[in-house]
C-alpha cells in the first residue's frame, strides 16, 4: 500500500487534515444517479489513502448526505475531520433561501449533530451569507456553539475577503470554501489574498470544474443532474469551454497523468503562488477515481505547463451557476 498522503493544518489554530479531502456531496444528490455501494468504498478507499477531511453540508439531500457518512463517520470518527454546512435552505418546492439568522443557527447546529449521530462537528461552515444578518451576530452565535463544545472550528463558504476579515476579527475562522479550478478563479481577486494573510487555510471546492476538467463528462446530462441547468455546461457555452481543454489533456498526455490529475495539481500549486494552504476537495463515488485523483499530489507542473494553463479561466463563457446572486460574486462587483 502507498504511503498515506501529506497532512495539512488549515489555519495555525484549525484542524490538521490531509492534503487533500473528499467531497461527499455527489453521494446523494446533484450529480445524476449515485450508487450507495460504491459511495461506501470510495470512502473507506479515502480513509486508507490518508485522507481525512470529508465534506458534506445539511442541505445536500435534504439531510440525507450527512444521514449516509454518519456511520462511516462514527466508526472512525477520530480519523475523520467532519466538515458541515448551515444556512442553504430548501422549501418542499425546491427553492432556495438563505438564513444566517442565530436561531436558524442553533437549530440547524443541532439537527446536523442529530443526523450524524455524533457530538461535535469538526469544522461548520456558513454555507452562504445571508446579508440582511450583520455577520456579528451570526459569528458571535458560532462562537457560542464552540464554547459550548458543538463546534470545534469555523469556515466561511462563497464570501468576500472583506467578509472574512470582519468574520475572522469577532472569531478566528479555520478555513474559507469556495469555487477554485483552472475554469473558475474568481476567488483569486479578494478571497486568497485575505485568506492569505490571516493565515486562513481555503478548500477549493468544485476543483474540478464539476467534472468539466476531466474530460470525462457526457454529452448531455440527465434530468436530475444540475449541470444540465448551469449555464457553462449547456449549448454553445459547453462545446466552447470544451476545446479549452486542449491544454489540460496535452499536458496529461506528456506527462503520463490524467486531466483530472492536471487541475488538482495545478490547484497544489497555487499554494507557493499565493503563500496559502489549499486543500482541494473533489467529489467522486468511485475509488478507482479516488485514487487517480490523488496520485496527482504526486504531480508538480513545470513553470511552463502552468505558462499553457494561464489563459484557460479567462476564456471560460457561462457563468458558474444559474443564478449568481447566490454567490459572494454578487457582493463584490
Ligand atoms: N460550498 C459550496 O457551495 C459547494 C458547492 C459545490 C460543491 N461543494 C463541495 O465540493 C465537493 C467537490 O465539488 P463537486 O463534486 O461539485 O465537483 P468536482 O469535484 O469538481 O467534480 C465532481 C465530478 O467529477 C467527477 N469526477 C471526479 N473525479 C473524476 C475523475 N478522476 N475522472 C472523471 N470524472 C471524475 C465526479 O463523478 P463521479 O462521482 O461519478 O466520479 C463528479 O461528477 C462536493 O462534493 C461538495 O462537498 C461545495
Amino acid at each position: 500500500m502507498p504511503p498515506p498522503i501529506p497532512t495539512v493544518r488549515l489555519s495555525s489554530d484549525g484542524p490538521l487534515v490531509g492534503a487533500q479531502g473528499l467531497g461527499c456531496m455527489g453521494m446523494s444528490e446533484f450529480y445524476g444517479d449515485t450508487d450507495a455501494g460504491s459511495a461506501r468504498q470510495t470512502l473507506d478507499a479515502a480513509l486508507s489513502a490518508g485522507v481525512t477531511l470529508f465534506d458534506t453540508a445539511d442541505m445536500y439531500g435534504h439531510g440525507d448526505n450527512e444521514r449516509f457518512l454518519a456511520p462511516f463517520v462514527r466508526a472512525h470518527r477520530d480519523d475523520v475531520v467532519i466538515a458541515t454546512k448551515f444556512g442553504s435552505v430548501r422549501a418542499a418546492d425546491g427553492s432556495m433561501s438563505f438564513s444566517n439568522d442565530p436561531a436558524h443557527i442553533r437549530r440547524a447546529v443541532d439537527a446536523s449533530l442529530a443526523r450524524l449521530g455524533i457530538e461535535v462537528i469538526d469544522l461548520y461552515y456558513m454555507h452562504r451569507r445571508d446579508p440582511a444578518v450583520p455577520l456579528a451576530d451570526s459569528v458571535g452565535t458560532l462562537a457560542d456553539l464552540v464554547q459550548a463544545g458543538k463546534v470545534r472550528h469555523l469556515g466561511l463558504s462563497e464570501v468576500t475577503g472583506e467578509e472574512l476579515r470582519e468574520a475572522h476579527a469577532h472569531h478566528p475562522i479555520s478555513a474559507v470554501q469556495s469555487e477554485w479550478s483552472l475554469f473558475t478563479r474568481d476567488v483569486e481577486r479578494s478571497l486568497v489574498p485575505a485568506a492569505a494573510e490571516l493565515g486562513v487555510g481555503v478548500v477549493a471546492y468544485s476543483p474540478l470544474g464539476r467534472g468539466f476538467l476531466t474530460g470525462a463528462l457526457p454529452d448531455a446530462f440527465s434530468a436530475d443532474d444540475v449541470r444540465s441547468r448551469f449555464p457553462r455546461f449547456t449549448g454553445e457555452n459547453a462545446r466552447h469551454n470544451t476545446a479549452l481543454l486542449h491544454p489540460v489533456t496535452t499536458i496529461a498526455a506528456d506527462r503520463d497523468a490524467t486531466p483530472a490529475q492536471v487541475a488538482l495539481a495545478w490547484l497544489h500549486q497555487r499554494r507557493t503562488v499565493h503563500n496559502v494552504t489549499v486543500v482541494p476537495i473533489p467529489g467522486t463515488r468511485r475509488p478507482n477515481r479516488l485514487n487517480e485523483n490523488l496520485a496527482a499530489l504526486e504531480l508538480t507542473l513545470t513553470a511552463d505547463e502552468l505558462a499553457l494553463l494561464e489563459p484557460i479561466a479567462d476564456q471560460v463563457t457561462g457563468d458558474r451557476y444559474p443564478d449568481m446572486a447566490e454567490t459572494s460574486n454578487a457582493r463584490e462587483i
